[in-house]
C-alpha cells in the first residue's frame, strides 16, 4: 500500500510537470492558458511559483502520454486524472482548462484544480480531483505549504475562498495566506491551522454565499479556541478581484485598517437587517451571545461579555443568564 502511494504521488508529479509544460512549451498553451494568468494579471515568477498549468482541449492528451510514459493506467483513473467509461477506456478529467495544482505540507503534489476559460453559466468555473488516497479536500488548505513560515513568522493566518485568491495575495507581498477551496470550511482544516498559529483574519468573498460562510466559519474557529476576525470586501469582490482593482498597496491598507473583532462584525451585520425592530435586536443579541458561549476560554468569554454589553447596551448580568441557558441547552442536547 505504501508502494502505491508512492506511486501516486510520481503520477501527480508527473501531471504537474505534464500541465506546465503545455502552459509554457505548446503554441495553444501560451496563447489560451498563458494570456488567461497574464490578463488576469499574474507575473510571470507568481505563474511559476504556484506551478500552474494548462490542460489540452483533448479527451486523451494526458493519458495518452501517460501510457507512453508507462505508468499503470488503473492509477490514472484512482486520482481521478482519468475517468473510466463503461467500456473501460480512459479519458482526461482536465481538458481546456488552468491548472493549479493542490500541494500538501510538505510541497508534493496531491491534486488539481482546474478552471474553465468560458463564459458560459452552463460550464462549472472549477472541476476539481476527487478524494484519493493521497488527497483528502477536508484535510488540505490550499496554500498552506507556500504560507507556512510567513503564518509563524506573523502569526496570523488569513482565509480566503479561493485559489485565485492565494495567488493574488501572494503577488501583493502578503503570503500568510491560506484558501479553504470553497465556502465550507472544516475542523480538519482548522486543525491545521492552529499548527501554525491561533489567530485567523477570514478574508471570504463579499456576497451572500461569502456573509453566510464567515459566519459559520466564525463559530467553527471560535469553538476551536482560535482567536477570530472579518472582513469583507466592498460590491461583491474577493481578494484577488479587489487587489487588482486598489493595487497591492492600498490593498494591504485596508485588510489592516477594516478587519475587525468578530464580536464586531457579527453585531454590525445583524443590527443591519434588525433596525430599530425590538424583537430582531433581540434575536440579534442571542445570536451574538451563541457565537460567544462557543468560545472554551473562561477569561475570553468575560472579555466578549462585556464588549457585547457595551455595543449593544444591554446589561452583562442578562447576557451571562442567557449564555448559561444556551451552554446548559447544548450540553443536554450531547
Ligand atoms: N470552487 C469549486 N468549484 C466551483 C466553484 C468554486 O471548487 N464550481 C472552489 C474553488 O476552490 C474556488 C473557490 O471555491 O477557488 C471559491 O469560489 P469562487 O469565489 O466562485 O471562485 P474564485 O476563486 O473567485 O474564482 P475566479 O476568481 O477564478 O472566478
Ligand atoms: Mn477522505
Ligand atoms: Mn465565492
Ligand atoms: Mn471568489
Ligand atoms: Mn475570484
Amino acid at each position: 500500500a505504501q508502494d502505491k502511494r508512492e506511486s501516486l504521488y510520481v503520477l501527480s508529479q508527473w501531471a504537474g510537470k505534464f500541465f506546465r509544460e503545455n502552459l509554457w512549451e505548446t503554441n495553444l498553451g501560451q496563447s489560451i492558458g498563458l494570456s488567461y494568468f497574464k490578463e488576469r494579471g499574474y507575473r510571470e515568477d507568481i505563474i511559476k511559483k504556484f506551478e500552474l498549468g494548462y490542460s489540452p482541449d483533448q479527451w486523451t492528451a494526458l493519458v495518452d502520454e501517460a501510457k507512453k510514459a508507462g505508468f499503470h493506467e488503473g492509477y490514472l483513473a484512482d486520482i481521478g486524472l482519468a475517468i473510466e467509461r463503461d467500456d473501460k477506456s480512459l479519458y482526461d478529467r482536465f481538458r481546456g482548462r488552468v491548472i493549479f495544482p493542490i500541494h500538501n505540507l510538505t510541497g508534493r503534489v496531491i491534486g488539481f484544480g482546474g478552471r474553465t476559460l468560458k463564459t458560459e453559466k452552463s460550464v462549472p468555473k472549477y472541476v476539481n480531483s476527487p478524494e484519493s488516497e493521497i488527497y483528502h479536500k477536508s484535510d488540505v488548505l490550499y496554500g498552506l505549504n507556500f504560507a507556512k513560515k510567513a503564518i509563524m513568522d506573523a502569526d496570523l493566518c488569513y482565509l480566503v475562498e479561493g485559489y485565485a485568491d492565494v495567488i493574488a495575495m501572494h503577488q501583493a507581498g502578503v503570503e500568510n495566506v491560506v484558501s479553504s477551496s470553497g465556502t465550507s470550511l472544516t475542523t480538519g482544516q482548522i486543525k491545521l491551522i492552529s499548527r501554525f498559529t491561533r489567530n485567523v483574519v477570514i478574508l471570504y468573498d463579499g456576497d451572500a454565499a461569502g456573509i453566510k460562510a464567515s459566519l459559520r466559519g466564525t463559530d467553527m474557529l471560535l469553538e476551536e479556541g482560535l482567536n477570530v476576525k472579518v472582513l469583507l470586501f466592498p460590491d461583491g469582490n474577493d481578494p484577488d478581484s479587489y487587489a487588482k482593482q486598489v493595487g497591492s498597496t492600498a490593498f494591504k491598507e485596508y485588510i489592516e485598517k477594516y478587519q475587525e473583532d468578530f464580536i464586531f462584525y457579527k453585531t454590525n451585520i445583524l443590527l443591519k437587517d434588525a433596525k430599530d425592530d425590538p424583537i430582531k435586536r433581540a434575536e440579534v443579541i442571542r445570536e451574538v451571545v451563541t457565537s460567544i458561549a462557543l468560545i472554551p476560554d473562561e477569561i475570553k468569554v468575560s472579555v466578549f461579555i462585556r464588549q457585547c454589553s457595551s455595543l449593544l447596551d444591554i446589561e452583562e448580568r442578562i447576557l451571562l443568564t442567557e449564555l448559561n441557558k444556551i451552554r446548559l441547552n447544548r450540553a443536554k442536547a450531547l
